[in-house]
């Protein structure tokens, strides 16, 4: 199916995108009016775009019944200030019941069952129950149009950090596997970000993979190796030696599967692959 986003509805339209670009992080946004009132609504239509200035977006979008403007863009648009906090699964409940309407002026805080506790740097307070929440100060608001849907980016430069103590290591660094971070998807969907739910990926940065056009053509027809298998395996920087290949070819299991086919030899490939033993395996299939 292919669409063309004038041909759908809104709510369509936000259901394509909002499913199809997810888990989106949710921005746990706590800002004030001009008379101090405080405000607290989650947004995801969120991210982190910049690292020195330190730059956080979300985006407050006009509502789809009458292009009206939610608390939270008008509250910066008075105060260009905002906390903006990370929610874990332990404040997920207590969070979606803060996305209610409640009336402008109503702290939500207060509904949510959240701790203000006081910013060192701006006005907004930030939740205390946040396992991390970044003070900001507004440089600019962007309207990407006038109508119901229509975005309003929110720039947030990071003025400072609070990180709960205990999800963080010796080295004083960040512990995704404490985090326990939820994230949006489309409709009432939310996933959990849990240690079995995470795989890890070395990182090609430093070096320069071979690429998939490089592997010989009868790895990259393979009809048992995956996508994924051919990534790890282009993921190395050059071809096993010949020495490093002999080594490998005359270990048994190597040579009972190369004597049962094709077959055999690319899943004892893929099962060395999965125990991250990459240029072996690479070694058994050139
Ligand atoms: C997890 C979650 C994510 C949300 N993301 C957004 C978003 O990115 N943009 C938006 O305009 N509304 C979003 N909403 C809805 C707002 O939170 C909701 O409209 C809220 O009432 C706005 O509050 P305010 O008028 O006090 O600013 C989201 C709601 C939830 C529960």
């Amino acid at each position: 199916m292919t669409l063309d986003p004038n041909e759908l509805s809104s709510g369509d339209l936000y259901g394509y995108l909002s499913t199809a670009v997810a888990p989106r992080p949710i921005a746990f946004a706590a800002t004030v009016d001009a008379d101090g009132r405080v405000n607290l609504s989650p947004f995801s239509y969120f991210n982190v775009f910049s690292t020195r200035p330190p730059m956080l977006v979300f985006s407050p979008i006009r509502r789809g019944r009458d292009g009206s403007a939610k608390d939270t863009l008008h509250n910066v648009q008075q105060v260009p200030e905002v906390t903006i906090n990370v929610v874990n699964y332990a404040m997920v409940e207590q969070m979606s019941l803060t996305s209610t309407e409640y009336a402008t002026g109503i702290n939500e805080f207060a509904k949510g069952g959240f701790t203000e506790v006081a910013s060192k740097a701006v006005r907004p307070p930030r939740v205390g129950e946040a396992p991390v929440s970044f003070e900001c100060r507004v440089t600019e608001v962007i309207a990407l149009g006038e109508g119901g849907g229509a975005g309003n980016l929110v720039l947030c430069e990071v003025v400072r950090i609070h990180i709960q103590d205990e999800l963080l290591d010796e080295d004083q660094k960040l512990i995704t596997r404490k985090l326990d971070l939820v994230a949006r998807m489309g409709g009432n969907d939310y996933c959990r970000i849990t240690p079995e739910t995470l795989f890890e990926i070395p990182k090609p940065l430093r070096t320069c993979g071979l690429g998939v056009d490089q592997l010989p053509a009868h790895i990259r027809n393979s009809a048992v190796l995956t996508g994924n298998n051919l990534g790890r395996l282009a993921n190395q920087e050059q071809l096993p030696d010949a020495e490093t290949v002999e080594r490998v070819r005359s270990l048994a299991d190597v040579q009972r599967a190369r004597r049962r086919g094709t077959v055999h030899l690319h899943e004892l490939a893929q099962r060395y692959l999965g125990e991250g033993r990459v240029m072996e395996a690479l070694a058994m299939l050139v």
